[in-house]
């Protein structure tokens, strides 16, 4: 069969989501899932776009294996030479450069006219083949270009040796039948267009992006470029779990196959609902809490005598756990590293050690432990920064006659350090002594909790976003535990180590500079 390439774009366009910044760390640990998971191509960030961005593209170009990694740059040769410099050192690296071809764009951003931007486009390409064989460039707003010139631009591009041409719905503007038209109209009157692999790149404003690139995909397009859980600038972006399961439910009728493992996708999105905190919402498609729950007594009815009757796709194939009871308070280090390996995770001896501690200590307040469980727990270790300040304990007095108050005890550093704090309610109040402990006063921007299974004992798992006013820098901060406070302290104190290491990360590439 065909083959349509899947070019994962969540580390760069999913990454621009409103309030998600991921950190080098938790960049490698997408892109190696991104790796496992089958994707073509990993586009690993904007290099020009600040240092913190340069350094995690390059670091994730020197750790992945096995996918062509890709950076962007815009048609200007500032950003191409950065886009080199960061992902020289992969094993494929590709050079991805775009620019606008829509009038829109051209008079009111680019002030430019159409033949500066063909002879932009050429330079660009051309320049980026001094560096790479792999180029691949896009027609930012392609779907609200005319035609022709879009077609005149393409050709441009391929003679300058582009092996990848992108066709975006960058406004998500498009509807299928006219974005599948646009496809086929370019691979009418493209000279060259043989030549090369077209892609498609389709934003989700009007709820139509996974369509689109259907539509796309239909008339000749043989690379997607889509995000884990459509993540992305304002709407999002297609779906990769989307787009590949319609591929695979449909195989017969599209004749195509991708490289993607799909039982590797509930993971990998639970991984980066986790890294970015954005959650998945419970009906979303494939990765959903409820894509595969039955509520009504004739649909349950029906997939107990036959899974076909309501069930297009048998969750196992996209690795949906079983949630079945695993371990316990008896289990071992070396069965619950086994469990881990089944589950699909690899760890340092580090992080198993910190994982079988946390483990050890769930199961003193839970009997069963389940997969998501586990997928939780090791998730929060994976997430984890160097750990400067940790939590050892807190007592609350809280209730409805009381204010509440708190007493928290931090290790910071080699030191342990405690104090006391009312505040709102128990959660302000441990947050409000945590602040004292640190002498950081962060801006709270978001609290989320959510129960990892169900039950009474169920783990509580806390994500907080958090700003540091005076860097006017996000964090991300998660915990778990059995106990919703404990999981809230944690989630705080998780933040401030990621800012913490983010503050020593740049001392450090500072000196690099004055070096
Ligand atoms: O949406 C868009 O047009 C983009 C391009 C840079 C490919 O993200
Ligand atoms: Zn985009």
């Amino acid at each position: 069969m065909d083959r349509v390439y899947v070019f994962d774009t969540t580390l760069r366009d999913g990454e621009q989501s409103p309030g998600v910044s991921l950190n080098v760390k938790e960049k490698i640990e997408i892109a190696r899932q991104l790796a496992r998971l089958g994707v073509d191509v990993i586009e690993v960030g904007f290099p020009v776009a600040s240092p913190g961005d340069f350094n995690a593209c390059r670091e994730v170009a020197r750790a992945v294996r096995g996918v062509t990694v890709c950076a962007l740059a815009r048609a200007r040769q500032e950003d191409i030479d950065r886009a080199w410099e960061a992902i020289k050192e992969a094993e494929a690296p590709r050079i991805h450069t775009f620019i606008a071809t829509s009038d829109i764009h051209l008079r009111h951003k680019l002030r430019m006219t159409r033949e500066q931007v063909l002879e932009a486009t050429r330079a660009a390409v051309a320049y980026s083949k001094r560096y790479a064989a792999d180029v691949e460039f896009s027609a930012e707003d392609a779907s609200r270009s005319d035609p022709d010139f879009l077609c005149q631009v393409l050709a441009e591009a391929i003679a300058a040796g582009a092996t990848v041409l992108n066709i975006p719905d960058t406004v998500g503007y498009a509807v299928p039948e006219e974005f599948g038209e646009l496809i086929r109209v370019i691979r009418e009157r493209t000279p060259g267009i043989e030549k090369v692999i077209l892609s498609c790149h389709c934003h989700n404003d009007l709820g139509l992006a996974v369509a689109n690139t259907l539509a796309a995909v239909r008339n000749g397009v043989r690379q997607v470029e889509v995000t884990i859980n459509g993540i992305g600038e304002r709407a999002g972006n297609a779906a990769l779990e989307e787009v590949v399961m319609a591929l695979y439910a449909h195989r017969s009728g599209y004749g195509l196959v991708t490289g993607i493992r799909t039982e590797e996708l509930y993971r990998t999105s639970k991984l980066v609902s986790t890294l970015t905190g954005m959650p998945v919402q419970p009906n979303k498609a494939i990765v959903g809490k409820n894509a595969f729950a039955h509520e009504s007594g004739i649909h349950q009815d029906g997939v107990l005598k036959e899974r076909s009757t309501y069930e297009i796709i048998d969750p196992a194939i996209i690795g949906v756990p079983r949630s079945r009871l695993v371990l316990g308070k008896h289990s071992g280090r070396h069965a619950f590293r086994v469990r881990l390996q089944e589950l699909g995770y690899e760890l340092t001896e580090e992080e198993l050690n910190a994982a079988f501690q946390r483990f050890k200590e769930l199961c003193d307040r839970k009997k069963e432990i389940t997969d998501d469980d586990l997928l939780a727990l090791v998730e929060e270790e994976i997430g984890q920064a160097p750990s400067i300040y940790e939590l050892r304990y807190f007592h609350i007095s809280s209730g409805t006659t009381v204010v509440p108050t708190a007493t928290v005890a931090l290790r910071i550093g080699d030191e342990l350090r405690e104090e006391a704090a009312c505040g709102n309610g128990p959660v302000d109040a441990i947050y409000k002594a945590v602040d004292k402990l640190t002498g950081r006063h962060l801006r709270l921007d978001s609290y989320s909790i959510e129960a990892v299974t169900e039950g009474k004992d169920a783990i509580g798992s806390v994500t907080v976003r958090v700003t540091d006013e005076e860097r006017n820098k996000t964090y991300l901060g998660r915990g778990i535990s059995t106990d919703v406070l404990e999981a809230s302290a944690r989630a705080y104190v998780d933040a401030l180590n990621k800012l913490a290491a983010d503050l020593n990360g740049n001392r450090v590439r500072r000196l690099e500079g004055e070096v």
